[in-house]
Parts: C-alpha cells; structure tokens; sequence
C-alpha cells in the first residue's frame, strides 16, 4: 500500500512536468522531413519512415475502445492519419482482422485506412503514404491461392492496386509452405512491393527467408511484440536472426498499449481488456522504471512515450508502430525520432525493465 500512494504521488508530481513538455513540445512538433529519414525495409526496395503508425483500435470494438466505435471516435483516428501526415511519418499498419466483423469489430480499419488515403489524396494527389496490412492465417485457409484471394479483398477495402507491405500475421497452425508461396506470387504479380511475417520464432523466420531466396525475393520483415517491457525478442534469437539475416524487425505494442506513457497509474488503470493486464498491482510495480524514463526524458525535453520509443529505435534494425487513437497521440511519436539515448541511459532502462515481471504476450507467438 505505501507503494502505491507514494508511486502514484510522484508520479503526479512528474505527469504535470510532462504535461509541460508535450505543451512546449506542441509548438514545434518534429517533422520528419527527408527522403534519407527514411530506412529501406530489410533487403527489399521498399524505404519507410523510422516509425509507422498502427492502426489496430480504428473501427475495433473487440480490445479498443471500449466496446463501441463512433462518429466522434473516427474524426479522432483520421485526425491521427492526418497528423501523422502532415509530421512526416507515412507508414501506416493494418490488417484484414482489425475492426471486421470476424473480430467483432465496428468497421474494418483498412476501410477507414483507405477513405482517409483518399480523403488526403484529394487534397494532395503526390501525398505518399505507405500501406502495411496481414494475411490472418486462420485454420481454414490452405494455400498459395488463399493468400492471393485475401490480399484481393484487403486491396479492394483499401481502394488500391497494391499495397506497399504485405505480411502473414501469424503462424499457421497446418504449416506456412503454401502462405510464403503465396507471399511470393503476391511479390510476382506486383500486388506488394515487399512482404514480411509477424509473430515469426528464429526457426519459422529463417524457414521463411530461406524460401522466398529461392525465389529471389527477399523477406523484408518480422512483426513482433517489443517494447521495453516485452523484451522476449531479445531473448529468444528472433532479434538477432532478424539482424543476422538482414530483416527488419517492426516492433509492436512499442508503448505496452500505453502502460509506458506514464498515463496509467495504480490509481488510474486503463479500462477494458487491457485493465487485466495492467492491474493496478502491476503498475505499482513499473514505477520506478516509470519514473527513471521520466527523468530521462527531462534532461532531453522529451516525454515518456518519446523516450521509450526512442530505445527502441537506439537497438538498430528495429521500426516501431505505435497505435495512434488521435491527432495529439499521433504527433508526440514523431518527437522520438532524430536524437538518441546514450548507451549508459539504454542499459540502465534494459536492467531496470528487468526487474519487471513481463507481460504475458500474444499466444500466436507459440504456434
Ligand atoms: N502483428 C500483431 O500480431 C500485432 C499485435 C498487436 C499490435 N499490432 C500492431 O501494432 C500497433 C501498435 O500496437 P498496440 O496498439 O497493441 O499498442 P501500443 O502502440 O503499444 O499502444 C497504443 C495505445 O497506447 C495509447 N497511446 C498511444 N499514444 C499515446 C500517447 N502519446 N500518450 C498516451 N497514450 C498513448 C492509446 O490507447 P489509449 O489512449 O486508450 O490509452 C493507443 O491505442 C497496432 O496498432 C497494430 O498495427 C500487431
């Protein structure tokens, strides 16, 4: 108990200096501005910004937004596209399962992915906006051809001829041979201009990137769950297979579904399906790596979020695509980019996240 009211105390302490910084920070948001900004995605020709957007909760009502999905809740997640924009970062993450009815979901986010690519094209015609989405391999799809059918649908939601990356968004539970056919065949047809996996171990990955070689084409990505918090990448050799081989590594849930920010407290937990994960004993727990980032983040004017996204991006071969639900959210990543933690600050916030029980991940990651 006296941890949770002194943690929660300094926190709030901390949160208005925060506050302070993303409100100086607002004035002059970073733009990424430059064509060398940009990283090529493992050993494909597809160049992308430091950091994507995810879009996951747009038109979810399974995990996001408690449950519902409304008016007001869609200008705030084309106000996030928009100012993701207009800040430089033009790589946005979707998938054929976010927001769609097999998920329970309001709207699928590549529909809404799609008309706010078309709204802004309006606008803009030369605007580029980089599009990733999944293939869900669920049980009941075999084969090459299932890849390609999926991949028709998600283009026709999205409203476009190809789409920039193509990924399996996890394993299958029958075996992947036919799905990285397909991933090639997607490549050939010119349907992608790169494609990746997601939730991939080291075997399946190096399985993967082997294949397509034969093939000529080059794996350009694993999708995986990293953040400071969930460093299983590190441990189980998917990070080091991905850097070995070339591939790049595009870390989800790079802010713990906000438990990272700072904003969720012992006395404050988020609410829904994430307020069983982040309990209110697990986020008294997290102070004191909370209040270490913040202090980092201080000397260097930059918020929690900042900061923790920054370490990221600091372990090399790694984009991450934090989830923006809003303009606001949107614009604070784009001040992660172009500084770095010293590698003292990296260690000290690797040892001190140690100390953290981890959170329990996604299951696909064991199929
Ligand atoms: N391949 C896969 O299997 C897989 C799995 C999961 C995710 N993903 C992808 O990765 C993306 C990101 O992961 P994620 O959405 O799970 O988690 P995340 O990026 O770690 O967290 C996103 C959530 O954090 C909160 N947030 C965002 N910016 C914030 C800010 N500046 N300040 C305070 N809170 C902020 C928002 O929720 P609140 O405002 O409600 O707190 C937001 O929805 C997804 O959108 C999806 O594209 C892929």
């Amino acid at each position: 108990m006296a941890l949770y009211v002194s943690s929660a105390c300094f926190c709030g302490f901390s949160q208005k200096r925060v506050e302070r910084i993303k409100a100086v920070a607002s004035e002059g948001f970073a733009t990424v501005k430059t064509e060398e900004e940009k990283v090529k995605l493992g050993g494909s020709d597809l160049k992308v910004t430091k950091l994507g957007i995810g879009a996951w909760s747009w038109g979810d009502t399974s995990y996001w937004n408690n449950f519902e999905w409304d008016d007001r809740k869609m200008k705030a997640a084309k106000g996030a596209f928009d100012a993701s924009i207009d800040v430089g970062i033009t790589l946005f993450d979707t998938a054929e399962v976010y927001g769609s009815r097999f998920s329970f979901g309001a709207i699928n986010s590549e529909t809404l992915l799609g008309r706010f690519i078309k709204e802004r094209k309006e606008k803009n015609p030369e605007v580029e906006v980089a599009v990733a989405t999944k293939f869900a391999a669920l049980p009941w799809r075999f084969g090459r051809q299932s890849v390609i059918t999926a991949l028709k649908d998600s283009l026709c939601r999205l409203g476009l001829l190809s789409v920039d990356l193509y990924q399996l968004h996890w394993p299958g539970v029958w075996g992947n041979e036919g799905y990285i056919d397909g991933l090639g065949d997607a490549v050939e047809m010119g349907l992608v201009k790169a494609v990746g996996v997601s939730n991939y171990s080291e075997k399946r990955l190096l399985e993967a990137y082997e294949k397509l070689k034969k093939r000529g084409i080059p794996l350009a990505s694993n999708q995986v769950n990293y953040s400071l918090l969930y460093r299983l990448p590190e441990e189980n050799g998917v990070k080091a297979a991905c850097d070995e081989l070339g591939v790049t590594l595009i870390a989800y849930s790079p802010i713990a579904q906000g438990a990272l920010t700072g904003k969720y407290t012992p006395g404050n937990p988020p609410t829904g399906p994430r307020g069983r994960i982040y309990t209110p004993e697990f986020l008294a727990k997290l102070q004191p790596l909370l209040n270490r980032i913040m202090e980092i983040g201080q000397n260097y004017d930059k918020t929690p979020t900042q900061v923790v996204l920054n370490w990221l991006i600091c372990q090399e071969n790694v984009v991450p695509i934090p989830g923006a639900k809003n303009a606001e959210q949107a614009k604070e990543f784009s001040g992660a980019l172009g500084w770095r933690l010293t590698d003292d600050e990296i260690n000290e916030l690797r040892s001190l996240a140690s100390e953290t029980k981890p959170v329990i991940g996604f299951p696909v990651e064991n199929l």
